[in-house]
């Protein structure tokens, strides 16, 4: 089973305090994080700041779906935004069709979980003044990145990335395209002077995959370290 995981462990719920959601703290805290950190809101709030996290048509759907699972059996607050060609890849790939087969194969609880029509632009995510912990892309389409390296802002998506980079708040690219072209590497580029952080989905296999999750685990592990939710799926390299 590719998208969904029904079998597999979710994640390793007794290990690494990893129910707690402290974006950024389990990773080196870059300049951009420092400033949703360090704001005066009372102690424990902050860390309730939501995740906007964005599926595009770019395939590896699964990646999307485990991840959105992550976040929802953590119950990381989670601004969930979908693009059309998001929706088409749910189906081609994962056989997922709607919001309720979504909610279904990513643990059938999204009590965290708030979705957004990615042609409202004008909704919380395309304002500044809403706070959040930053964006994931998951897959992200070349489009989009281009789109994001742009600064065309015209779907939610667009608009909710294009505020996170000047709100300098961590965003996250999960681009699946290969080979890249000349203007796809200089659109990665210019998003990543902006701040964007490019996560290619490129799983590695020294901890000897032997399913198909085991891939989709090794991106996922990356995206929730780079978020700093203490979330563990894989086991971390410790060296021979
Ligand atoms: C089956 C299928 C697979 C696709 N795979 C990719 C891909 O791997 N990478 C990519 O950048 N675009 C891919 N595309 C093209 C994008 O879906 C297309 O450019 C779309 O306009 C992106 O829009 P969005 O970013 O708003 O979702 C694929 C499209 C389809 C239908």
């Amino acid at each position: 089973m590719v998208c969904g995981h029904p079998d597999a462990p979710k994640a390793h719920p007794a290990t690494e305090a990893n129910t707690h959601h402290t974006p950024r703290a389990a990773s080196a805290p870059s300049p951009r994080s420092s400033a949703a950190l360090s704001d005066s809101q009372p102690e424990g709030t902050l860390n309730r700041l939501p995740v906007i996290f964005a599926i595009t048509g770019a395939s590896g759907a699964a990646y999307g779906v485990r991840l959105l699972e992550m976040l929802a059996v953590h119950k990381v607050p989670t601004w969930l935004l979908i693009s059309s060609h998001g929706w088409r890849l749910l189906t081609e790939e994962c056989g997922i069709k709607d919001d309720r087969e979504l909610k279904k194969a990513t643990g059938g609880d999204w009590t965290s979980v708030r979705v957004f029509d990615d042609k409202d632009r004008g909704a919380e995510p395309a304002s500044g003044s809403a706070r959040t912990a930053g964006m994931v892309i998951c897959p992200c389409s070349m489009g989009t990145v281009a789109a994001i390296a742009h600064g065309t802002s015209r779907s939610l998506i667009e608009r909710a990335a294009d505020v996170v980079l000047k709100e300098r708040r961590p965003l996250i690219l999960v681009p699946r395209e290969t080979p890249l072209s000349l203007v796809h590497l200089r659109n990665l580029t210019s998003a990543t002077e902006a701040g964007a952080t490019v996560l290619p989905a490129a799983p590695g296999f020294y901890h000897h995959p032997e399913k198909v999750s085991d891939l989709v685990d090794f991106v996922v592990q990356r995206i929730v370290d780079h978020l700093g939710l203490e979330i563990r799926l894989v086991e971390r390299w410790q060296g021979k």
